[in-house]
């Protein structure tokens, strides 16, 4: 298993180029069942997720090839096998993604019940209830939930939940009301940037989506959608890692590709923060030399601040002048990081869904443990800045997110090594 070494204290300095998004392009790729003929996706970030979700799709009879700059080449051949097992989805949840467009194209879905995981219990009854009211006869057999359907038909759906909307669950509805008889309206839909990227795909495919980006979508469903060629958006989390990693580093970067409007919430947090982050003619410039100002902030479904970027702001008002509060409105327990940060010298106090981070001078190297995605990337933050030497193991939760992350970020002056450990 791969360990990263980082010798805190270097300052970012450069361009700092911005993958394809991770969580546009595992829907997207899953969006592929739905469709007659070849679909070319480009712009799709090399991760261990995105090699999953492409070793599911072989196994469901795609015939997926990974062409030269993140091209994938994707055509169905075989529509026999409908079976997303455990081992699959249990390595990646968001393999059941594949629920919607294998129940639309090829009337039944058997998808893995996927379990709880280190952010939290994350049900997946919105996306069944959903794909219930078009029409899809559900059961759970031995962990697997399976649905059927001879034909789906257009449905007005509520996808709200205790924690407002579901990305994935909106995925997978949409997906699925596609090919459905007549028309679809999901209300309470995820707004988020992935959602849109969904929607513009499946409409370059022949679908008849509107709404898409607003909380009410309306899908005329087609008879069949066809290939087509597709860019995948940029990663915002990917870039609103980098700018906090520039932050942190009182550095200078630019995230080239970057969407800045896709960022309005974090863009806002980190300016009264004090760091200086603008659109520039590449993609995102941003700088900070300056006394880092405390803020409070609260994730929320997207325009919201994304709860993939809360563990990396913490370790960025760890070091402001003052006290901070940060609250987990997504994913409650979503605080494993908290832990490890105190060890490198935080001052973080965990009261339910709430974060009272009291602002330190400096952070300190240590060996520390990735417990999952986001919570890795704040641990490799608080490396870049912490006095000394950080040694973060099971860096493996990383590679299912970020795209050559410790290259990016020696190339613009950090001192990070991976190496391999033997136990
Ligand atoms: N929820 C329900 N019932 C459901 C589904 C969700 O109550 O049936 C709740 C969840 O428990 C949570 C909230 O609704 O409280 C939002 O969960 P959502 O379904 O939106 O999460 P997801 O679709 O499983 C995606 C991203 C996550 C990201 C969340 C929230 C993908 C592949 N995953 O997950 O990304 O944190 O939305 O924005 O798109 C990551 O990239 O590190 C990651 C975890």
């Amino acid at each position: 298993m791969d360990c990263l070494n980082i010798q805190g204290g270097n300052r970012l300095r450069g361009v700092i180029p911005i993958s394809g998004s991770k969580n546009a392009a595992l829907p997207i790729l899953a969006a592929s069942i739905l469709c007659e003929g070849e679909t070319i996706l480009r712009n799709v970030p090399e991760l261990h997720d995105v090699q999953q979700m492409c070793a599911l799709l072989g196994r469901l009879g795609v015939n997926v090839q990974r062409g030269q700059d993140g091209a994938v080449k994707l055509k169905v051949e075989d529509e026999m096998n409908c079976h997303a097992p455990y081992e699959q989805v249990s390595k990646m949840r968001a393999s059941v993604c594949v629920m919607g467009p294998l129940l639309a194209k090829r009337r039944k879905a058997q998808v893995s019940m996927p379990g709880g995981c280190a952010i939290g219990d994350r049900p997946v009854s919105l996306h069944t209830r959903g794909l219930q009211a078009l029409g899809g006869d559900f059961d759970l057999v031995n962990g697997d939930m399976v649905l059927r359907a001879k034909k789906l038909r257009g449905a007005e759906i509520f996808l709200g939940g205790a924690f407002g909307s579901t990305v994935t669950g909106t995925a997978n509805v949409l997906m699925a009301a596609t090919l459905a008889d007549g028309r679809t309206v999901i209300e309470s839909a995820a707004c988020e940037p992935e959602i849109v990227d969904l929607a513009e795909f499946l409409n370059k495919c022949g679908a008849r989506i509107e709404g898409h980006g607003t909380p009410r979508i309306t899908v005329d469903g087609v008879a069949s959608l066809h290939g087509t060629e597709h860019s995948v958006i940029a990663d915002r989390i990917e870039a609103g890692t980098f700018a906090i990693a520039t932050a942190v580093t009182n550095g200078e970067t630019t995230l080239q590709g970057g969407r800045i409007d896709h960022l309005s919430a974090v863009v806002d947090c980190l300016r009264r923060v004090g760091v200086n982050i603008d659109k520039d003619e590449k993609g995102i410039a941003v700088s900070s030399a300056r006394r880092l100002e405390p803020v409070d902030i609260t994730t929320q479904p997207y325009p919201g601040f994304p709860t993939d970027l809360q563990a990396q702001t913490m370790v960025l008002l760890s070091l402001a002048d003052g006290n901070s509060i940060i609250t987990e409105k997504i994913f409650p327990d979503r605080f494993l990081h908290v832990g490890e940060l105190n060890r490198m010298g935080a001052h973080l106090r965990k009261e339910g869904p709430t974060v009272i981070v009291q602002g330190v001078k400096k952070l300190v190297g240590a060996p520390v443990m990735a417990s999952d995605l986001r919570a890795s990337a704040a641990l490799v933050l608080a490396g870049l800045i912490g006095k000394g030497r950080t040694t973060i193991h099971r860096v493996y939760h990383i590679d299912r997110g970020y795209e050559n992350i410790e290259k990016k970020l020696t190339a613009v002056g950090a001192d990070i090594q991976r190496a391999t450990e033997t136990q």
